[in-house]
C-alpha cells in the first residue's frame, strides 16, 4: 500500500520536523516502501486525500500535527495513521490538563499554576518557590521555557511564553536529573539520562549543540529503572496514548520521579532521543521507522 510521511506544517516546530520527516522518509525509501512526502503546510488537505495513502506516517511536531485536529481529519478520511488518537494527541499537546488527569491518578507531577498577563507575581512564587519553570502550555521543543529564578523576571518570562500561546503556566522546578523513556508498542526503551553542561534541555541543547550529553545506560540501578518505565508506561496510558510515545521525567535529590509530559510525535532527527534509545535496545533506525508504521490503524 501506499505510504505518505506528513512532515513539515507550519508550527513553531517546522524545522525539527522537516528533519525528522526527512531521515523517516529515508528509512522508509531503505526499506523498499516507497514512501510520498507531504507537506501539509503546502498541499492542504485535499492534497493529501488526492494522494489516496493507505498508511500515513505523522512526522509533524506541534500544532496542527501532533495536537488531535490531523487525527481528526484523518480519522474522517478513513487513513490509518501511526500514533495516538484524537484524545490523547489533544490531551498529550496541553502540558497543564495533561497533569491534571495524572493527577487525579495519583500519578506524581511537579505543581503548576496558570498565568495571566494581572497575575499576583509574588502570590506565585511563594506558592511554588523559587527557581520555578514557565511554559507556553502547548509548545514543544523547549520553545518559550524560562526558568525564573526571582519574582522580579516572572513577568517577562511570561511575556516570552505567551508569544507562543495564550495559555501559559508556572511550574514548580525540579532540582535533579532529566530522563526520558521512549515507548514503541507494547515495549519500553531503555532511558536516557539527558545532561546539558551548565545549562538545561532547552531547543539549543536538543537541536543544535554537540555539548549535550545522552547517558545510555542511563546509570540507574535495574530496579529503578524499571520502575521508571513503568511510571511512564502508565502516565502513557492514562492519557490514551497509543502506538508510540516519548515520557519525559524528572528525579529529585531524593530519587522520586516526577513526570513532566508526553510527546505524541517525539522528535526523529539525528539528534533526537528515541532513535538513541532503539539504537541502544538494537533496534537500528530503519526497524525503528518500519516498527512505528506497523502502529498506523491498530
Ligand atoms: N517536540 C519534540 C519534537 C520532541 O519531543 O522530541
Ligand atoms: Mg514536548
Amino acid at each position: 500500500g501506499r505510504v505518505v510521511v506528513l512532515y513539515g506544517g507550519d508550527s513553531a516546530e517546522r524545522e525539527v520536523s522537516l528533519k525528522s520527516g526527512e531521515a523517516v522518509l529515508g528509512a522508509l525509501e531503505r526499506s523498499g516502501v516507497a514512501p510520498i512526502g507531504f507537506d501539509p503546510a503546502e498541499g492542504g488537505l485535499t492534497g493529501l486525500e488526492a494522494l489516496a495513502p493507505d498508511r500515513v506516517f505523522i512526522a509533524l511536531h506541534g500544532r496542527g500535527g501532533e495536537d488531535g485536529t490531523l487525527q481528526g481529519a484523518l480519522e474522517l478520511l478513513g487513513i490509518p495513521y501511526t500514533g495516538s488518537g484524537v484524545l490523547a494527541s489533544a490531551l498529550g499537546m496541553d502540558k497543564q490538563r495533561t497533569k491534571l488527569i495524572w493527577q487525579a491518578l495519583g500519578l506524581p507531577t511537579p505543581e503548576c499554576v496558570m498565568l495571566k498577563a494581572d497575575a499576583d507575581w509574588q502570590a506565585v512564587v511563594e506558592r511554588l518557590g523559587l527557581p520555578l519553570i514557565v511554559k507556553p502550555v502547548h509548545e514543544g521543543s523547549t520553545l518559550g521555557i524560562t526558568i525564573v529564578d526571582s519574582a522580579e523576571t516572572l513577568a517577562s518570562a511570561y511575556r516570552d511564553a505567551a508569544r507562543y500561546d495564550t495559555r501559559v503556566m508556572a511550574e514548580r522546578f525540579i532540582q535533579g536529573e532529566e530522563y526520558t523513556v521512549s515507548l514503541i508498542g507494547d515495549e519500553e526503551l531503555p532511558a536516557i539520562r539527558v545532561e546539558v553542561p551548565g545549562g538545561f534541555y532547552d531547543y539549543e541543547a536538543k537541536y543544535l549543540s554537540d555539548e549535550t550529553l545522552y547517558h545510555l545506560p542511563c546509570g540507574l540501578s535495574e530496579t529503578e529503572e524499571r520502575r521508571l518505565a513503568e511510571l511512564c508506561r502508565a502516565a502513557f496510558e492514562a492519557i490514551g496514548c497509543q502506538g508510540w510515545g516519548r515520557v519525559d521525567v524528572m528525579r529529585d535529590e531524593q530519587g522520586r520521579f516526577w513526570l513532566l509530559e508526553v510527546n505524541t510525535v517525539p522528535g526523529m532527527t539525528d539528534h533526537s532521543l528515541v532513535p538513541q534509545a532503539a539504537a541502544h535496545a538494537g533496534i537500528d533506525f530503519d526497524a525503528l521507522v518500519l516498527r512505528i508504521l506497523d502502529t498506523a490503524g491498530r
